[in-house]
């Protein structure tokens, strides 16, 4: 099994489809005024078989579960046809993608019939006038929760993730706790994190796991439940008395780089071993050049075995660790 130096194994693939979205969100990709973003021509972004091709090269090395991102991984046309081409990788246990949900509804049953296991769907409030502010273009969440009962609809399991920042949303914690509840829906909670540099990340509009936690718990109590899975970033609970779940993901107050088991692809065919890296091992260039696949996988293994990433324990309170890291939009988180 390919570990690195701290031990920890290659198991999980994040590969980000494309840089662009279709939302911009405040605490990632914020509109500029006037100014636009630089994205991706597409003569960079990896092709399905150049995805293909590295994916069944990491399953070799060892991982068995791949995600699917962005910027938003619904707008790279024909994701679906990408989804069965990976489907067809004998030892990948699970595919998924995480979206915002915008195209979820029109996508569903696409999504469905070319095999793909579960969506993480994004969404940061029920209330419109939150939603719009912080999704930046003015999509109401009645469209992402209709893609939502779309993809439950088709049979798909489906995950909300709720980014929770100080005076942007604290206020839906309740009503989205409640709501998804009622759903039957598992809400996971992740802490706002200082990712990327154009956010303005500041420690103190962080709302903890712990103050959600409480939150919710006071109105409708919870109860602590196994990990799924080595290397899961969501800590889980269930109301009591039910099925559903609840989730939180606390990156900024209780890290988990012990057990990170992550390697993220950009579109761009580059590896980060960290969501905070500041940079990535270009690996589209070497397949472009003609790489053999014994070549790519030592790179990727020269890469992994020295890997000793843990951002986010040894940032701790000091929230001045600064320096050049790509932007969540770029890796898909
Ligand atoms: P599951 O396979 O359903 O457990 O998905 P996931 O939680 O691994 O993936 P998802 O895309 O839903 O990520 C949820 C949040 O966790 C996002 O904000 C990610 O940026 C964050 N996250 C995922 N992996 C890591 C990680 O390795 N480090 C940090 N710091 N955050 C992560
Ligand atoms: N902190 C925490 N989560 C973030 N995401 C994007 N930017 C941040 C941030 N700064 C989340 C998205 C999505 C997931 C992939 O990452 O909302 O749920
Ligand atoms: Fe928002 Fe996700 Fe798009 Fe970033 S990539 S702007 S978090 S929808
Ligand atoms: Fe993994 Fe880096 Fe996140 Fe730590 S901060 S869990 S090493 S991706």
């Amino acid at each position: 099994m390919l570990v690195d130096a701290l031990n920890r194994p290659l198991l999980d693939l994040r590969i980000s489809v494309t840089d662009r979205c279709n939302f911009r969100c405040v605490y990632c990709m914020p509109e500029t005024d006037g100014k636009t973003y630089c994205f991706m021509k597409k003569s960079q972004l990896m092709t399905f078989e150049e995805i293909v091709r590295l994916a069944n090269i990491f399953v070799s090395l060892g991982v068995r579960k791949i995600r699917l991102t962005g910027g938003e991984p619904l707008l790279r046309k024909d994701i679906d046809v990408l989804i069965s081409m990976l489907n067809k990788i004998e030892g990948l246990q699970d595919i998924s993608v995480t979206t915002n949900g915008f195209l979820l509804k029109r996508y569903a049953s696409r999504l469905k019939q070319a095999g793909i296991h579960r969506v993480n769907v994004s969404l940061d409030a029920i209330n419109d006038d939150v939603f719009s502010a912080i999704n930046g273009v003015g999509v109401k969440s009645k469209s992402i929760l209709e893609g939502i009962d779309e993809a439950v609809r088709q049979g798909i399991a489906v995950k909300v993730n709720m980014v929770v920042k100080k005076g942007m949303n604290d206020t839906e914690v309740l009503p989205m706790a409640r709501y998804f509840k009622e759903k039957g829906i598992t809400l996971r909670f992740i802490e706002f994190m200082d990712v990327g540099s154009i956010n303005g990340w500041k420690l103190d509009e962080v709302l903890t796991s712990k103050n959600i936690f409480d939150m919710i718990s006071q109105e409708m109590p919870l109860e602590p439940l196994e990990r799924n899975y080595l290397g899961e970033v969501a800590k889980r609970y269930r109301y009591i008395g039910t099925d559903t779940e609840v989730g939180f993901i606390s990156s900024v107050s209780h890290p988990f780089c012990a057990d990170c088991t992550r390697c993220r692809l950009s579109a761009e065919g580059k590896i980060y071993t960290c969501l905070f890296a500041s940079d990535g091992v270009d690996l589209l260039t070497n397949i472009r050049n003609g790489a053999s696949d014994q070549d790519l996988i030592s790179q990727i293994e020269s890469v992994w075995q020295v890997r000793k990433d843990r951002y986010s324990e040894v940032r701790g309170k000091n929230t001045t660790l600064k320096g050049k890291r790509i932007e969540m939009s770029y890796i898909g988180g």
